[in-house]
């Protein structure tokens, strides 16, 4: 098959530029640890906070009960977003020691949210109907806001949470 020379180069560059691309991904995945988010499971909305309904106790916990010590410096937190209840992250303050490895697990009530960690790898869509799930490690004491970084209606801006590493 006749392929013209300066066709032949451009599909010969065009091979270069995703080769460069999918190394670029591959350097910012282990270099950066930036993660492809993968839904963790499928929740109903509608029964997240009625203890025994779902495969995740957690977010039927009281609020200040969402965060628990599984082991010295390792935690999981369940989040639940609600625009319904007045643009909020519940719980709205997490407290964890310096050091300390938090699994999060998040879903929404209502509508699509974003959840955002400042300052942290941490950044996933929340869904509801979805768990969402990550694991970070905070090394440094500080005040971590984490924002609602989808537009989900008129209060959107005001959806914001405090991780307090301490
Ligand atoms: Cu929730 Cu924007």
């Amino acid at each position: 098959m006749h392929i013209d020379q300066t066709e032949r180069r451009y599909i010969i560059f065009a091979l270069l530029l995703v080769g460069a691309f999918g190394i670029a991904i591959a350097i910012s995945s282990s270099a950066y640890s930036i993660n492809v988010v993968r839904p963790e499971s499928q929740i109903d909305p509608k029964l997240l906070t009625t203890p025994g309904a779902t495969a995740y106790d957690g977010f039927a916990e009281p609020p200040e009960n969402r965060l628990r010590e599984l082991s010295p410096g390792r935690y999981e937190a369940y989040i639940i977003g609600y625009a319904t209840k007045g643009w909020i992250w519940e719980p709205e303050e997490l407290r964890v020691p310096a050091g300390s490895e938090v699994t999060f697990y998040v879903t929404s009530a209502d509508v699509t949210h974003g959840f955002i960690i400042q300052n942290t790898n941490v950044n996933m869509m929340v869904l509801p109907g979805q768990v969402s799930k990550l694991t970070t490690t905070f090394d440094t004491p500080g005040t971590y806001n984490f924002i609602c970084h989808e537009y989900c209606g008129i209060l959107h801006h005001n959806m914001y949470g405090q991780l307090i590493v301490e």
